[in-house]
This record gives structure tokens, sequence and C-alpha cells, in this order.
């Protein structure tokens, strides 16, 4: 009798543990630098997660530039990886593994993560402290848009540009991944919203909560947006340099390419943040945040388009267009 119950909660441990996953696993590997034919779809073991590691049952994965600039070999300096390599940094899925240390999940959870890679695989490892509940209110395509431009989005105006209600808050692509968040936080912050995006998104931007829009291709924003309180900045080259023209003696200016112009900013007694020294980095919480108003209905996720882990080539492709709205998604369980 008393072996019985042994064994039962030995085996009820064992389940609350682990899953019994296969031992490999279908993913997206690079191989090598260069452009897509260094990319193919294959089979890898299933990882093991480590201490303060779960591991996540992929159901999708969303797409960020980072995947794609990561195989061209020009970001090796900052993001160096081991070939070969699975592209993707967001997930959402459920919980199948729990390494030692883990507390407070269990196998089964729904839940969002942002990893340094990995993503665009039947399973992936994601240190617990980037792991947050999937919001109730998304389907899993629509929470894997979440994690990685959704943060950049959060820590610019929020962590590090604190924007206020009545601020006047200059966007650049507004219609992007991050771009669709950061309008969106800053409507729900009580801020004056000015994006940028080509006409065709312009509709798209107001439904979202911008209160004006401009057209890049055909208006200087210099000519459109003065005296501006804050102004983010996710385009970067030249945008970014004639960014600080619009704003006031005193104003905000963030980037999440590249950094600030140093001389402008100190002449202009601008405040310019770098994301390396402002953030408080605990993705985990944050993500938490952020699924609170997704699922409080104060931010919304667009999907662009959704492609099968077999076409996820196409799903870069697209994202190296430059013109996605919102966010591209692979979805990885059929
Ligand atoms: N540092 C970080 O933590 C961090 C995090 C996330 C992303 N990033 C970087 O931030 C950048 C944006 O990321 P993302 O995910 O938002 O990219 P994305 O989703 O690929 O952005 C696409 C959007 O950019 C708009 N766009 C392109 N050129 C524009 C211009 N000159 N002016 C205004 N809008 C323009 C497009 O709108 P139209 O089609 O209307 O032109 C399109 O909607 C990328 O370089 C990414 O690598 C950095």
């Amino acid at each position: 009798m008393q072996w019985t119950v042994v064994l039962t909660l030995f085996a009820s441990l064992f389940s609350s543990l682990a899953t019994a996953a296969p031992s490999q696993m279908r993913a997206l590997l690079m191989t090598g630098y260069g452009g897509a034919e260094v990319m193919k779809l294959g089979e890898v073991a299933v990882p093991t997660p480590a201490t303060g590691e779960v591991r996540i049952r992929t159901h999708a994965a969303g797409i960020n530039p980072i995947d794609w600039k990561i195989r061209t070999g020009k970001m090796q300096r900052n993001y160096g990886v081991t070939l070969p390599y699975i592209p993707g940094r967001d997930v959402a899925g459920t919980i199948d593994a729990i390494g030692p240390g883990v507390t407070g999940w269990k196998v089964g959870d729904s839940v969002v993560a942002v990893t340094s890679g990995g993503t665009l695989a039947e399973y992936v490892i994601a240190p617990a402290r980037n792991v947050a509940r999937k919001p109730d209110k998304l389907t899993f395509e629509e929470a894997a848009g979440i994690p990685t431009a959704s943060l950049a989005a959060w820590r610019t105006l929020i962590t590090n540009g604190d924007i206020q209600k009545g601020q006047r808050v200059l966007i650049h692509g507004g219609a992007g991944g991050v771009g669709s968040t950061a309008v969106q936080l800053a409507h729900w912050r009580g801020a004056h919203v000015i994006a940028t995006a080509s006409g065709r998104n312009h509709d798209y931007l107001k439904s979202i909560g911008a209160d004006e829009v401009i057209d890049y291709r055909t208006t200087r924003f210099e000519d459109a947006a003065k005296n501006m309180d804050v102004v983010l900045d996710t385009v970067g080259g030249e945008t970014l340099q004639r960014s600080p023209a619009v704003l006031r003696e005193g104003g905000t200016l963030l980037t999440i390419v590249g950094m600030p112009p140093a001389q402008a900013c100190s002449e202009r007694k601008l405040h310019c943040p770098t994301p390396s020294t402002a953030t408080r980095e605990q993705p985990g919480e944050e993500l938490t945040k952020l699924g609170q108003l997704f699922d409080s209905g104060a931010l919304k996720m667009h999907v662009e388009a959704v492609f099968p882990l077999d076409r996820a080539v196409e799903a870069l492709a697209l994202s190296e267009t430059g013109r996605a709205r919102g966010k591209i998604i692979v979805r990885v369980i059929d």
C-alpha cells in the first residue's frame, strides 16, 4: 500500500516536470552567413532545460528584423551565434519541461517568452525570467508577435521616456512591429501621437490611436511635426539624424536603431538615453505588464501574415522587405 502511494507521488512529480517529448525536432537551421540559401529546414535534438530554464513546445514564433540581420553576418560583433543556429527570438507556446530551480511554472502553462534564438523550432529553451503568461484573449499566433517588438516599445517609451498625458510624441515607423505597439502605448498614456508611414498605412495608424499621420514619402516630417516633447525613432539613419530638429529644447530623443546624435543632443539640451544604459531588463515582468494591456484591450496585435514552419524562409524574406504592417508569424503547431 505504502509503495503504491510513493509510486503515485513519483509519477505525478515527473509529469509536472516534463512531458514525453520526442528526441528529435524540426527546426529552421542557419548553417552559414549570407542570403536565404544558408537556411533550410532540418532535424536536431530536442534541447533539455538547464537550471533556471524551461522548455516550451512552440505553437507560434514571431519574426523580427534581427532574425534576418543575424543571417547576413553583419551583426556578429553584438549578436555572435554558434552555427548551426536556429533563428527566432519570440515564442508563444506551452511549457513542456522545467529545469532545476524553476518555481512558479508548471508543465502545460500557456506562455510567451523572449529568447536569444531558437524559436523557429518545435521546442525551444527560455530562461524562466524571460517567460510570462500568454494573454488569455490572444491566440498563440497573436501572442507570438509580442515579445521583442513590444518590449522595445515599452522600454523606450515607458521605461526610458516615461511619456505623460498631453505630451506631443512623434513615432517614426509607426506601422511596423515596434511602431504599432509604440503608437498604442503613447495613445494609452494620453499623449498626442503623430506617426510616420507611407500612405497605405495611414488608416491603420489612425485605427490604433495616431492623432496625426505623416507620409514620409511626400512630406518632410520637420514640416509637419514641430515642438515635439518626445521622438521615438524605429527607422534610423537619416531619419534619426534629422529628428533633433523637431524636438523642443529639453525634449527626449529615443531610438532603437543606432545611437542618438551626441552633438545635437548636447547643443539642444535634449534627453537622449541610450538603450543599453537606461533599461531595467526584467523581460518576464515587462511581458506580464504588456500581456495585461493586451488582455484589457488597450493594446491590439495586428498580424500581417502567418507562414507554416516549412515556409519560415518566406516569413523572413517578407520581414526583409521592410514593409510589414504589425507582425509576421510562423505557426509551428498545426
Ligand atoms: N534595439 C532593440 O531593442 C530593437 C528591438 C526591436 C527592433 N529593433 C530594430 O528596430 C527597427 C524596426 O523594427 P520593427 O520590428 O518595427 O521593423 P518592421 O516591422 O520590419 O518595420 C516595418 C515598417 O517600417 C516602416 N518604414 C520603413 N521605412 C520607413 C521610413 N523611412 N519612415 C517611416 N516608416 C518606415 C514600414 O512602413 P511603410 O511600409 O509604410 O513604409 C513598415 O510598416 C529594425 O531595424 C529592428 O532591427 C531594435
